[in-house]
């Protein structure tokens, strides 16, 4: 089998290292990719967005299996273009996808299906956006409606912080058209978590629960980033939460798109809080979460080949998933200036000396220079390790990370630790 997987991040990393381990499969090339990716995979230099040139491809190599990472393919319709084409694809189509593409539509859909959310607005017009700010209690959420990469959303305290948001996003159009909508969102209280699902529009099963950490610095401080790192399983997602949650958001969700003719398949990310009324949803996205992927993926013991597989042909077939009885955690070391700016082509030192079974490093900005890997993009590797236990887990992945290094490298030291009531001193 031939398999593409399009991305270059360390969720496609991660993907591309468990797809490499499926039966069956004997070549795999990922476009664009990075340095850690080409290890393992023939690189494709096609942007992701270039969606004729991609399908071409596939076309072309008679690519059995395609896989695609990021959200924007699939909300440009990937999903769709291949599938006329008769090629086979895992992912939503287009108007599926639509569910992470607005944040509106999303919202609308969970009122309408009765799916547990924060209670909001939405508004077209900025003087009505600004004259309900006035109004109403704090904290709460501003977010423009559409994508606006992961960073527009603003939790605000007072109302002359709200009303600077609102001009931001609707009058100064900071994320340019994704500030044409905006929506004012209840502050939710509780513990955030990813649940991913694997589903062929009527079927849908979950996968671990994992919790990423999206502040930049310890202690959730400073702002909001793609994701500094990740662990899986949670501690807040017990068997029982986990049944609820498919019960009352993941089928539903599924069903209801199914009704309104989104059939959805491939994976559904859910971001939950877990509130002392129960799980609401935060967001919704079309696609594996990163780094949660990194994080999940290690645990996963059955083959993603054949999983991928039955859903790009509408019919999950498998009886159950199954997972190793072990906790995994990853860390993302970032470029200086992270997530406002980076610097590129700084020289990563210290790969070769990573052993060991249980200890992966997932490359996300890198790509190779004279003979080097250097540093390309904020996210430069998500250092992943498994363990019995997650405190076990936790002290190998800080151990591990002691041998990486490159000029202006941060990172969290406090991956996880939460979860096992530990501080960053104890390691
Ligand atoms: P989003 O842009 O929707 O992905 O949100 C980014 C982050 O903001 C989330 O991961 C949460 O940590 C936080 N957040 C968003 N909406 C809410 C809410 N209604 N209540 C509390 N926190 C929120
Ligand atoms: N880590 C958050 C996301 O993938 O959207």
């Amino acid at each position: 089998m031939k398999i593409l997987v399009i991305g270059k991040g360390g969720r496609e990393h991660a993907l591309v290292w468990k797809l490499s381990q499926s039966r069956g499969v004997e070549k795999i090339y990922c476009a664009p990719g990075n340095a850690g990716i080409a290890q393992i995979a023939e690189i494709v230099p096609i942007p992701i967005d270039n969606l004729a040139a991609l399908a071409d491809f596939a076309a072309d190599k008679k690519i059995d299996l395609t896989v695609v990472g990021p959200e924007l393919p699939l909300t440009l319709g990937i999903v769709d273009i291949f599938e006329q084409k008769g090629l086979r694809i895992f992912g939503p189509d287009k108007a599926a996808a639509e569910i992470e593409g607005s944040k509106a539509f999303a919202k609308d859909f969970m009122q309408r299906y009765h799916i547990p959310t924060a209670s909001s607005r939405i508004f077209s017009n900025h003087m009505d956006a600004l004259d309900f700010v006035s109004t109403v209690s704090y904290p709460l959420v501003i977010k423009a409606d559409g994508l606006a990469a992961g960073k527009g959303t603003i939790i605000v305290t007072s109302p002359e912080e709200a009303k600077a948001s609102v001009v931001n996003i609707m009058v100064d159009k900071v994320f340019g058209q994704a500030g044409e909508r905006l929506l004012v969102e209840e502050f939710l209280q509780g513990e955030e978590v990813t649940v991913m699902a694997l589903t062929d529009g009527e079927r849908v099963i979950p996968m671990v629960s994992a919790q990423d950490h999206k502040r930049i610095f310890d202690s959730d401080k400073g702002p909001n980033t793609g994701g500094m790192g990740a662990y899986a399983p949670t501690h807040v997602i017990s068997d029982k939460m986990m049944k609820r949650i498919t019960e009352e958001i993941l089928e539903p969700t599924v069903s209801g798109l199914a009704e309104m003719g989104r059939l959805y398949k491939g994976v559904l990310y859910t971001g939950i809080i877990v509130t002392d009324r129960g799980p609401k949803v935060l967001e919704y996205n079309c696609r594996f979460g990163d780094p949660e992927t990194q994080a999940v993926l290690p645990l996963l013991e059955t083959d993603l080949v054949e999983i991928f597989s039955d859903i790009a042909d509408g019919y999950l077939n498998i009886d159950e998933i199954k997972w190793k009885d072990q906790s995994c955690v990853c860390v993302v070391l970032a470029s200086r200036g992270y997530p406002e700016t980076h610097e590129n082509g700084i020289v990563i030192e210290g790969l070769e000396n990573i052993k060991g079974k249980d200890n992966f490093v997932f490359h996300a900005g890198t790509t190779r220079k004279d003979g080097k890997i250097v540093t390309n993009g904020g996210r430069v590797l998500g250092v992943t390790t498994t363990d019995h236990t997650l405190k076990g887990a936790i002290g190998k992945v800080y151990e591990t990370i002691q041998q990486i290094t490159f000029d202006g490298m941060q990172y969290r030291h406090d991956i996880g630790m939460r979860a096992v009531k530990i501080d960053s001193s104890y390691f």
